[in-house]
């Protein structure tokens, strides 16, 4: 049941997460928005007010475990509950062959990527087990399934949240707290298009032809839109859906079936 509950969505800035938001809102949730990023946060707070329900912004830096705690805690004080949570902040991490990776570079791709979304549900599921009752999504990406070359880092703590959230619904179920990951496919927008214009010019090619190729690899030749992502987390979060944990759902126009 979306409507009336409480949620928090990390990395809801902007992007996906805003999508998410925004979604949940429509539904009728009040929408707590956890980033880093003040102004974009209001942004989407004032953007999800428009939906007649409540818009908190709360800045949160994933990688301080006192930030999120604190965090977890005011909106318990301010909200009585939480029923919703969407792991959506996520970072690329370095594009670099593996032996060319830093240390330190690996370390804050999981310190965000993996790392957060486990802290956020430390701190979350008392309060939802006491309540008998909670839906957890976590952001992977279909990286957490197949291969990206240069992307070790990001790709390790992507399936590391399949894998996360596979265990996670198998402890929590009986206490009616349900936990599923999304897995998008590239999405489109600003962002993917400045990767296909870096990559069209390192190999002589167009804008199009990069672009047509990404399309090329899904049936249904064509990329996914945020709304797509909000629209199946907010379908998770429903109870037409009480029944779904423990699953990886790809949203990515068929690019990857399984
Ligand atoms: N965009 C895609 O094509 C795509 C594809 C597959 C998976 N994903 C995943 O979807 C999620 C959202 O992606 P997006 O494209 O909307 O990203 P984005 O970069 O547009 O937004 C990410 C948000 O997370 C926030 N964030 C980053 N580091 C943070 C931290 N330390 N603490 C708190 N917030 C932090 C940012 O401020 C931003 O608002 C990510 O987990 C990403 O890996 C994206």
């Amino acid at each position: 049941m979306v409507s009336g509950s409480t949620a928090i969505v990390t990395g809801g800035g902007r992007g996906i997460g805003r999508a998410i938001c925004c979604a949940l809102a429509a539904e009728g949730a009040d929408v707590v928005i956890a980033d880093i990023d003040r102004e974009e946060m209001a942004e989407t707070a004032a953007l999800v007010e428009e939906e007649g329900v409540r818009g908190y912004p709360v800045q949160t830096d994933l990688r301080s475990f006192e930030d999120i705690e604190a965090t977890v805690e005011e909106v318990l004080e301010e909200f009585g509950s939480i029923d919703i949570l969407v792991n959506n902040a996520g970072i690329a991490g370095p594009t670099a062959e593996c032996e060319a990776v830093e240390p330190e570079e690996w370390d804050q791709t999981m310190a965000v990527n993996l790392r957060g979304p486990f802290l956020m549900c430390r701190q979350v599921l008392p309060s939802m087990k006491e309540q008998g009752y909670g839906r957890i999504v976590n952001i992977s990406s279909v990286t957490g399934k197949r291969p990206l070359t240069q992307r070790t880092p990001y790709a390790t703590a992507k399936m590391g949240l399949i894998g996360f959230t596979r265990t996670l619904a198998a402890e929590v179920g009986e206490d009616d707290i349900n936990v599923n990951a999304v897995c998008p496919g590239s999405v489109d927008g600003p962002r993917i298009d400045r990767v296909f214009e870096a990559k069209a010019e390192a190999q002589g090619r167009t804008y199009e032809e990069v672009r047509g190729d990404a399309e090329a690899e899904s049936p249904r030749r064509e990329l996914v839109q945020k709304e797509d992502i909000a629209q199946t987390v907010s379908y998770l979060c429903s109870s037409s859906a009480d029944r779904i944990t423990g699953q990886d759902v790809n949203v990515s126009a068929g690019k990857v079936m399984y």
